[in-house]
């Protein structure tokens, strides 16, 4: 059964003024991680706000145990595809670690290039307080970024893991300078509702929460974690809204017997 698209009013693209006005606007955010092109196109024709091309993918794509093998220039290769199927949504791409912590010139030049060459809209870039010159760097060449605090995957070597992270104090703080940097919207990654919805009040940008409760102006979920086809365990906060794994399974073993007794191909599916 097919599903009209999900729009809330924004019929063109959607723009960094249309997230900044969200919050005021009392909209709720719909954003997702993907890194091709068929993902881009399904999502954004369901009325997807903004489409993040995350470093996710070194997890979520290749099977690796965290972020921090993804280079620049598997972001742009990836964003390249993402933007191509991409006529509404918002387009986000991610820096990949050590592609803007050496210096603001780094961040600047990075995300010069990231816009440039994939034709994105903005940059994503994780870190609070100690990433506020890159932020401010980059804005200041009318380069937008939204910013990403709580728990930040790039740092999990620092954190030991992927855990919900409960300093308060330093949330509200590394938001806040984020919002002051210059950033359009930020993301709060495993921390306590009770913290986020705290941030939400003192921040005018829109917060969007992966793992941070209902109270932000945005969610955003990994698109195979949300269609159900990433394996093994998953964090609480992934909710599947589809079986694509078991349905995948499911045709791979009919396109198998079908070669192994004879019936693929049929003769209308060849050419006579
Ligand atoms: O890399 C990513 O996909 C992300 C989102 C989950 C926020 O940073």
């Amino acid at each position: 059964m097919s599903q009209s698209p999900v729009s809330f009013g924004w019929e063109g693209p959607v723009t960094v003024p249309d997230f900044l006005a969200a919050p005021s606007q009392n909209r709720r955010l719909a954003v997702v991680s993907l890194y091709d092109y068929p993902m881009a196109r399904m999502f954004d024709e369901a009325g997807a706000d903004c489409l993040l091309v995350g470093d996710s993918l070194g997890m979520v794509f290749r099977g690796e145990p965290d972020s921090l093998g993804v280079t620049l220039e598997e972001m742009i290769y990836h964003a390249k595809a993402v933007v191509r199927g991409t006529r509404r949504a918002l387009v986000v791409v991610d820096m990949p670690f050590m592609s803007y912590q050496l210096s603001p010139t780094q961040a600047l030049e990075n995300a010069g290039r990231i816009l440039r060459e994939t034709g994105a809209q903005a940059v994503k870039l994780e870190g609070g307080l100690r990433v506020v010159p890159m932020i401010e760097a980059i804005v200041n060449a009318d380069i937008p970024v939204m910013g990403h605090v709580g728990l930040t995957p790039q740092s999990v070597r620092r954190l030991g893991g992927f855990r919900v992270q409960r300093n308060a104090t330093k949330l509200l703080e590394d938001a806040k300078a984020v919002e002051s940097a210059g950033a359009f919207s930020l993301v709060l990654e495993c921390v306590p509702s009770s913290q986020a919805a705290e941030v939400g009040q003192v921040l005018k940008i829109p917060t969007i929460g992966i793992g941070a409760g209902s109270s932000c102006n945005g969610q955003v979920l990994v698109a195979h974690d949300l269609l159900g086809l990433s394996p093994g365990k998953k964090p609480r906060f992934v909710r599947q809204f589809g079986a694509l794994g078991e349905a995948g399974l499911e045709a791979a073993g009919s396109f198998l017997r079908a070669v192994r007794d004879g019936t693929y191909p049929a003769a209308a599916e060849s050419y006579q």
